[in-house]
């Protein structure tokens, strides 16, 4: 359905677990958050009454994020049950990619049709220092299975963040040159608990495109490789993979968004930034039928804001990406 800015939302992103096995420096505080009480996140069933009362207002794809999307106990049933779900066109899930080694071929016959892994840098001590003890290799065994079972198109989420991997950024992008992958190059958003943040380590869309096109040659703009979500894309001359920009901060994508947020608790968040959500759990817990929580659906669809602006000030918001998710 359509919002008041006759913005046609169709796109839910659902974070099924507050949990994470790694915690990046522009995430999470040293000690990690606290996780939330089993009892406050959605059961599985949960979260497929939700995508239903979804597809009834014009819901068709969904991604699972996190925390870590792929520590959710039930995670390949919850996508075999959601891949079943005829309306649904598209089932993307976006992680950290250490456990995916071991479960993309699980997660393909479950009916997931493609994955977005972040990988900020290539230098195994750096992974392990940005991540706070994460181990690289387990990502690049991820990546590789993905590929392999067909888990496409691969995209590779990179948050351009100065003093951490702003010398590495050319060879991230020669990623897409040798593999078919689609590195999609982030702007840091000033949100999360992260203590790390600071107007100095943002980098612009602009001067990556600069530092690509300036080294490795002419970036010519490609369509959107499958998905619905903000990125832009070029491609290098001869590359069997895309370069993708998502300008957060320097170029907002509000007027076109399509989205609505499902946080682990089960409230419906209108906005990446907006606290205005709406909750969806009492319903589910008072067994509120589809009409209903069509309905609620629609009103969260109505609280959407025409935007925000992250630049007044450049406000710090602590809200918590990981219960969130991204
Ligand atoms: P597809 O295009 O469908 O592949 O997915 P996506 O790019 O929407 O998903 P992904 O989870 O990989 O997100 C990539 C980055 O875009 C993350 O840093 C997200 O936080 C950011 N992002 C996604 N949606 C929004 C949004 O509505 N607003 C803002 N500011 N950032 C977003
Ligand atoms: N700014 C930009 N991207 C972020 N992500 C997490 N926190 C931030 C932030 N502050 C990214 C992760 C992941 C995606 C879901 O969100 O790197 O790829
Ligand atoms: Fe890193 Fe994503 Fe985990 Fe946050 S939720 S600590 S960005 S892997």
């Amino acid at each position: 359905m359509q919002d008041r800015f006759q913005r046609q939302i169709n796109y839910l992103r659902i974070s099924v677990t507050d949990r994470c096995n790694l915690r990046c420096v522009y995430c999470m505080p040293a000690e990690g958050v606290q996780c939330l009480p089993h009892s406050e996140i959605l059961t599985l069933e949960e979260i497929v009454d939700v995508v239903k009362a979804g597809v009834r207002v014009g819901i068709r794809k969904v991604r699972l994020t996190g925390g870590e999307p792929l520590l959710r106990r039930g995670i390949l049933e919850l996508i075999k049950k959601l891949s079943d779900i005829p309306e649904i066109d598209d089932i993307a899930l976006t992680t950290n990619g250490i456990l995916l080694g071991d479960m993309a071929k699980d997660l393909k016959v479950a009916g997931l049709k493609r994955v977005n892994i972040s990988l900020d840098t290539l230098q195994p001590a750096r992974f392990h220092r940005i991540t706070r003890g994460g181990n690289l290799n387990l990502v690049r065994r991820g990546i590789d299975a993905a590929l392999e079972n067909g888990l496409e198109p691969v995209k590779i989420n990179t948050v351009a963040i100065r003093g951490f991997n702003d010398d590495e950024l050319l060879e991230l992008a020669r990623l897409s040159m040798e593999l078919p992958l689609h590195v999609r190059f982030i702007e840091l958003m000033p949100i999360g608990t992260s203590d790390d943040w600071s107007r100095e380590r943002f980098i612009s869309t602009q001067e990556v495109k600069e530092l690509i096109g300036g080294a490795l040659g002419n970036l010519e703009d490609e369509k959107v490789i499958a998905g619905s979500g903000p990125a832009r894309y070029s491609r290098l001359p001869g590359a069997p993979g895309t370069i993708g920009f998502i300008s957060a901060v320097s170029n907002h994508f509000c007027a076109t968004c399509n989205r609505l947020r499902l946080t682990a608790t089960g409230q419906l968040r209108p906005c990446l930034f907006s606290g205005r959500e709406t909750d969806l759990k009492q319903a589910l817990r008072a067994d509120a039928g589809p009409d209903e929580l069509a309905r609620i659906f629609q009103k969260a669809i109505l609280a959407k804001p025409d935007g925000h602006n992250m630049a007044v000030g450049w406000q710090k918001d602590d809200r918590i990406m990981s219960q969130i998710g991204g």
